[in-house]
């Protein structure tokens, strides 16, 4: 069974079937309006959505299918105390792909090990958004014609911005990314994805706090929401949620062909004025979402037959994972599994949440 659960479980390759197969969706509608005829899809969200849960219903809606689903984990049996697991199982028996949201790190892993259908990941806390990264990438590719040889500048919220971690991600798989942290102190980009992702592909980057100083070199700009739901602190909220707003003045040293994307929803960091400036591509960027998660749809369910890599090498039990957003916080029967980052000097990953942990100083 193939899932999608973190952008990395795709290759490059796979990434770039899954682009053609978007544009030729684009192109040739007709071609595709049936290919899901007697599927249904599941869409499980615990969380709120505008743009993931209906592109992925319209998505399979376009394709000839149907879906079923929640929009909010009050009206379903969550809320009795349901594990994701058992809700999982449960859903394998009434559809054929589920996508599913969540506030917990690694709710879609744990789903994903429990369904006998596949899972996509639509978003698992502050941890990472893979389908976003779809989307991204696509409106890139088209902007560009290229994803390799160009620095893209992440503005915002790097810390709990899931789409920047998994955009990253991605990136780093490519050839010659430049990449510009652009974010106040507070809400630097989580060292995990500096460690295991910027510094081990060798991913050429520099932090700044001044978006003014970054724009001369961008060739992608991408901006994010200051996420209000991920603070413990209300009053941090406050203080940072004004950091950076992009006017048109502020794109006045900016490239001609800069492409400006943001995955939505935005608040002030973006004014509106600048939906007037061609570069401004975060509308492109919600059509290209539904085209990519049309590919995925029909990518992972002609792969059900397909087995998944397991985890190899973890470590189960023996250390404790200390994340309160991780989904082992409150799901007390899930085993706390880990893999190793460097043996000998004890430090380990969760699986879930990708927090992690030395193990001297849990034992
Ligand atoms: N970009 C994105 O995930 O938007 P929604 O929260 O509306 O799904």
């Amino acid at each position: 069974m193939r899932n999608l659960i973190d952008i990395v479980d795709f290759s490059v390759a796979e990434l770039k079937e899954l682009m053609d197969v978007a544009c030729d969706i684009d192109m040739r509608p007709e071609n595709y309006r049936e290919r899901c005829k007697g599927k249904k899809l599941a869409t499980l969200f615990f969380e709120p959505s505008t743009r993931t849960r209906l592109s992925f219903e319209a998505a399979m809606l376009e394709l000839g299918g149907s879906v079923i689903g929640f929009s909010d984990a009050s009206s379903c049996s969550a809320s009795k105390g349901e594990s994701v697991a058992d809700t999982a199982k449960v859903i394998s028996c009434y559809a054929d792909i589920i996508a599913m949201r969540h506030p917990k790190e690694g709710a879609p892993y744990v789903a994903a090990k429990n369904a006998s259908i596949p899972v996509i990941n639509a978003g698992d806390g502050g941890h990472c958004h893979p389908t976003q990264t779809l989307a991204d990438l696509l409106t890139i590719y088209r902007q560009k014609g290229k994803i390799e040889g160009i620095t893209v500048g992440f503005c915002g919220d790097l810390k709990y911005g899931r789409t920047v971690h998994s955009l990253i991600s991605a990136l780093s798989r490519y050839n010659n990314i430049n990449i510009v942290l652009i974010s106040p102190d507070e809400l630097k980009i989580p060292d995990y994805i500096k460690e295991d992702v910027i510094d081990k592909n060798a991913m050429t980057y520099t932090e700044t706090k001044s978006l003014e100083d970054a724009m001369p070199s961008l060739d992608v700009l991408y901006m994010t929401r200051i996420q209000r739901e991920r603070f413990d602190d209300a009053n941090e909220y406050e203080r940072l949620k004004g950091s950076y707003i992009l006017t048109p003045e502020k794109l006045q040293n900016a490239k001609a062909e800069l492409s400006i994307l943001h995955p939505l929803p935005r608040v002030n960091e973006i004014s509106v004025a600048v939906d007037q400036d061609e570069r401004a591509c975060y509308f492109k960027q919600v059509l290209n979402g539904k085209l990519m998660r049309m590919a995925l749809i029909l990518k992972l369910l002609s792969e059900t037959d397909i087995e998944e890599k397991r985890e190899a090498d973890v470590v189960k039990n023996k250390i404790r994972c200390s994340n309160p957003r991780c989904i082992v916080s409150v799901e007390q029967e899930l085993e706390h599994i880990f893999k190793p980052v460097d043996k000998a000097n004890g430090i380990y990953r969760c699986v879930y949440c990708e927090s992690q942990s030395i193990e001297k100083e849990n034992n």
